[in-house]
Parts: structure tokens; sequence; C-alpha cells
């Protein structure tokens, strides 16, 4: 049976992203949160980036109602029971995912999918919560969910060969580029992204170059459209943070363990452009200044 109904638990950054892209490629897709308010949040974000893609002309007036049409907000997570499949991107804790994934799935039929956009928790652990790991994958997307192509689609020793197919290519028919991976923590993109944005904070901290010649460094000589410390405050510094910190604990590999500049400045809520500080000032948003590090 392909996928034709969508659910997605969650619709904070990540969640609004992929909302949107299932409703935009077309699937009936329910998306919940835990309060009206955050809901609310979520939902004006969605609208807010068709708007802008109206406004560019890159998608119709028609394109967005009907985008939102096959949008349906939601606070109970019994609304998410009648989807094929269900991606998961609440809160960033193992225990919190166990308990909404072993929550709903008496509620789902047999046949649904189960997927959790987890950046670096266990795939395999979540599955356990459930009576379903022959259906249980990784579906991890990456910010902005919209506009980022590659979609990681991750197996565990459990999953069945044709659920992973059908997942895989469920991302396809989103636009996305799929690849396909196992259940080792951090997976593809963050094994090796993340050693390097470790090495960018140790760089600083060491007296390598400033804040901005790193940046310019990687932006100018490698062609990234950002920086190192300018994709550590877009991504949060607590983020990457919480996520060496499991890969250090699932590998104790020196190259994932977080320097002390990089924890001192989440200890002091430096966590970049979300709280208005990072290792750049967002005080003026257009024009973030680097910060002075004592
Ligand atoms: N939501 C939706 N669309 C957005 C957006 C957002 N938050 N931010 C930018 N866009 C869109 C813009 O509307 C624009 O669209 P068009 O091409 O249709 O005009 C396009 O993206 C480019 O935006 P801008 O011209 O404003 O700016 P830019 O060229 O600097 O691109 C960027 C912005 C796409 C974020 C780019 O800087 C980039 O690719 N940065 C790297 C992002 C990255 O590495 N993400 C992965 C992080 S790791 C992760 O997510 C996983 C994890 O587990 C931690």
């Amino acid at each position: 049976m392909p996928i034709e109904k969508v659910a997605v638990a969650g619709c904070g950054l990540m969640g609004s992203g992929i909302a949107q892209v299932c409703a935009q490629a077309g699937f009936p897709t329910v998306v919940c949160e835990v309060n009206e308010a955050l809901l609310q949040k979520g939902m004006k974000s969605i609208e807010k980036n068709l708007d802008r893609q109206v406004e560019k002309g890159t998608l119709g007036e028609a394109g967005r109602t009907a985008t939102l049409a096959r949008l349906k907000g939601t606070t109970k997570v019994a609304d998410l029971a009648g989807a094929d499949l269900v991606i998961e991107a609440i809160i960033e804790l193992l225990p919190a995912k166990r308990e909404f994934w072993s929550a709903l799935d008496p509620l789902c039929s047999q046949q649904a999918i189960f997927a959790s956009n987890t950046s670096s928790l266990s795939i395999t652990e979540m599955a356990a919560a459930t009576a379903r790991p022959q259906r249980f994958v990784g579906l991890h997307f990456f910010n902005p969910v919209p506009v980022m192509k590659l979609v990681e689609v991750i197996r565990t020793i459990a999953t069945e060969p044709g659920v992973f197919e059908e997942v895989h290519a469920f991302a396809q028919r989103l636009g996305k580029t799929p690849v396909r991976t196992s259940d080792r923590t951090g997976f593809i993109v963050n094994r090796l992204l993340v050693p390097y944005l470790l090495d960018a904070v140790r760089a600083l901290e060491e007296g390598v170059a400033s804040i901005e010649d790193i940046d310019n460094s990687m932006k100018l000589g490698c062609g990234h459209p950002m920086g190192p410390l300018t994709l550590l405050d877009f991504v949060g510094l607590d983020t990457t943070y919480y996520i060496a910190n499991i890969m250090f604990d699932e590998f104790r590999e020196k190259r994932f363990a977080a320097p002390p500049l990089l924890k001192r400045m989440v200890l002091a809520g430096w966590n970049g452009r979300k709280s208005g500080r990072g290792f750049y000032d967002y005080a003026d948003a257009k024009n973030p200044k680097p910060v002075k590090l004592g």
C-alpha cells in the first residue's frame, strides 16, 4: 500500500517544515502540537513560508490555497491515528519520544509506518517502545526543511526492507533526494558535520583565527553557503552540544568531544540565532556582528 495520508507530530522548526513539504507535495497532512499556542505559531510560520513563495512567483495563489487545505492542525494525538505514515519531530529527548510512540502505537493501524526525525537518538530504542519495530524507520530532514534537498532514511536491524524502500520512495515523492543509512548515531551528515563544527570552535579557542576569518575561510575557500560558526549559530549551540555529547557517549572518540568554549557558551545561554547571541550578536538580525569572547 503506497503512503497516501501523512501525520506529523511536532510543529516546531522541523515539524512545521516537514508538514509544509508533505502538504505541498499533495499529501493530506495532519500536524499535532502539545498546545494551541505552539500549534498556531507553527502554522503561521508555514503560511509565511508559502506567502514568500507566492511573492517570489514560485508558487501560485491556487497552490497556496490547496496546500493549506490539505493541512490540518490538532492538539490531539489521537487525530494522528488515520495516517499511513507518522513522522515524529517532537522534543529531542528519548523518554519523551518513547512515551509518544508507545501511546500512539495501539491507536494506529498495523500497516501504518512510524518514522522519527531525530538527528542523534537511537531509532532502535524508539522502535522498541512499540509493537511494530519492523515498520519503524528514521527520516531525518535538514533545516530549513523546505529548502534543503537531503533526507536521510535510516533502517534498524529490525526494519523490513519493503518498509524501508517505501519510505525512501516517499521522500522522492516529496521532491527530496533520499540517502540510505543505518542506525548509527549521527547517521551520515552529523557524523561528518559535528566533528567539523567542533573543530571550528577548537580553532577559535586555540587562537588560530578570528570568528569572521574562520567563517570566510570555509565560505570563500570551500564554497560552503555558511561558515562553520555561522552554521553553529543557525543550528543552535545547545542543539550541537547535545548531539555531540550523544555521539561522544556512543563512540568514545575525541573528535566528538565538545570543546570547553562550546560548553561555556551554552551554559551562558549563548545558543545562537534563536537566543539573539552565539558567535555573532543578532541585535541587528540583518547585519550580525561577531561577539567578543572575554
Ligand atoms: N525557511 C524556508 N525557506 C527559506 C528559509 C527558511 N528558514 N531560509 C531561506 N529560505 C529560502 C529563501 O526563501 C530562498 O528561496 P528561493 O531560492 O526560492 O529564493 C532560499 O532559501 C535562499 O535563501 P536566501 O537567499 O535568503 O539566503 P541564502 O542564499 O543565504 O540561503 C540557506 C539560506 C538556504 C539557509 C543557506 O545559507 C544554507 O544552505 N545554509 C546551510 C544550511 C545547512 O547546512 N543546513 C543543515 C543544518 S544541519 C541540520 O539541519 C541537521 C541536524 O541534525 C543538526
